[in-house]
């Protein structure tokens, strides 16, 4: 049998469309699956590493008195430096924009003399121990809604423990640790 140069073209178009054909319909086939389980794998991955953060946040947290055990008041003078433009804590000096935090440890809140506190703190009443000096410094805002400490506080923990630690030592008598 003899093909003509037209007839062996027609031929190998007529393949090519079969070819073409094929090919789209093995990818039909294909294509709708491939999204579908990748995206199951995706969602079965994010659900797996969800709960991984909370169960890694609500870790055992240090109370400030353990904090406080191993606090380096030398640290926490350098912390204090955040706090200098609004406070000194010196004996006998004067207030700035904030109270003298000269013995601010376990003395009562609000109490510095001469000083205007706003009624937000002078509610407040009690003293200040570690723990209320602790979640007051975490966020002076929720401590005490309404005070005039225009502070966002100290994210870190060890920050506040340092902090306090130096303040303790800012005193005629010190109180003892927690
Ligand atoms: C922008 C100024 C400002 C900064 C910064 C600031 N404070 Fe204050 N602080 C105040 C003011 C004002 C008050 C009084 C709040 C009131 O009466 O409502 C206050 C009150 C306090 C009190 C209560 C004192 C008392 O006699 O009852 C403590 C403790 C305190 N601040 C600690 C700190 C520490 C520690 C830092 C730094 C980490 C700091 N503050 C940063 C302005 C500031």
């Amino acid at each position: 049998m003899h093909f003509s140069l037209l007839e062996k073209m027609g031929a190998s178009v007529l393949i090519s469309a079969w070819l073409i054909y094929g090919a789209n319909f093995v990818g039909n086939l294909l294509v709708p699956i491939a999204p579908h389980v990748g995206g199951a794998v995706h969602a079965a991955a994010t659900k797996e590493e969800a709960p991984a953060e909370p169960a890694a946040a609500a870790g055992p947290e240090k109370s400030i008195g353990e904090l406080l055990a191993t606090a380096d008041p030398a640290a926490g003078e350098k912390v204090f430096g955040k706090c200098k433009a609004c406070h000194v804590a010196e004996s006998g000096a004067g207030h700035k924009v904030g109270p003298n935090l000269w013995g601010v440890v376990g003395r009562p809140t609000a109490s510095s003399p001469g000083f205007s506190y706003s009624a937000a703190m002078t509610g407040k009443g009690g003293e200040w121990t570690y723990e209320h000096l602790n979640t007051f410094l975490t966020s002076p805002k929720e401590y005490a809604p309404g005070n005039k400490m225009t502070f966002a506080g100290l994210k870190s923990a060890d920050d506040r423990a340092a902090v306090i630690a130096y303040l303790r030592t800012r005193s005629d008598s010190p109180k003892p640790l927690p």
